[in-house]
């Protein structure tokens, strides 16, 4: 089968992209806007910018069939110029993640929504969650935009200018990620990686 994408609509798109690119990886993008309420908006897109200075991005699509609206999380971002970025989402707030995946007016949080924990960050306004092993707090580099009203996506960059990441998860300089019983994103569905296999092969950074 070959696909010529020129010819091909925003759906059919997504799922040919979101189909592809498996498994995804998770965040819970925490973020608070003018009107200060705590956001957090589950998001597949999340992956290593840079590493040295350690930069992270992820996209948002606007809302296509809401004529093009922005989600709050990049209303907020677009803002506050910061944001935390929580991961990964692991299995025992999988169904707490995939609730606040809805979509929720500007004035309710996520948090009280979902039952996920704010907790206060030492850099951004916007709160870390408690649940997740790591969270980093973002300050925003750079937004890019891609596409056309009403689809746009904003592609995200943002330097990590502090990490946390809890106790029972570090050991010998590094995070022990085989612990956190993370779960990933297929087209739909999700997976976990309690079956995790290795080479026994060097390879440079
Ligand atoms: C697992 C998962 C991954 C998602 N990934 C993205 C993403 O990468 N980009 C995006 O724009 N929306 C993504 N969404 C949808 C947003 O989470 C959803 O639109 C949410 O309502 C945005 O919330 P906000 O308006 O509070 O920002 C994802 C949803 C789920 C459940």
């Amino acid at each position: 089968m070959i696909i010529d994408p020129a010819k091909m609509d925003f759906r059919d798109l997504h799922h040919l992209l979101a189909g592809s690119i498996v498994p995804r990886p998770i965040a819970l993008v925490s973020t608070r806007g003018e009107n200060g309420v705590d956001n957090v908006a589950p998001l597949s897109s999340i992956n290593i910018a840079c590493v040295k200075p350690p930069m992270l991005s992820f996209s948002l699509s606007t809302r296509r069939r809401k004529g093009g609206e922005k989600k709050d999380t990049l209303r907020n971002i677009e803002f506050a110029k910061e944001f935390v970025v929580n991961v990964p989402v692991v299995e025992s707030i999988a169904a707490a993640m995939n609730k606040a995946g809805a979509e929720y007016p500007d004035h309710v949080s996520e948090f009280a929504e979902t039952g996920l924990t704010p907790v206060k960050a030492d850099l951004v306004a916007a709160s870390m969650v408690l649940e997740s092993p790591v969270n980093f707090e973002c300050r925003l580099v750079q937004i890019s935009e891609f596409g056309e009203h009403p689809s746009i996506s904003s592609l995200i960059v943002g330097e990590i200018v502090r990490a946390h990441i809890k106790d029972e998860f570090f050991a010998n300089g590094e995070p022990q990620t085989n612990k956190m019983r993370a779960i990933g994103r297929l087209l739909e569905p999700y997976c976990r990686t309690s079956e995790i296999f290795e080479f026994d092969v060097e390879y440079t950074l």
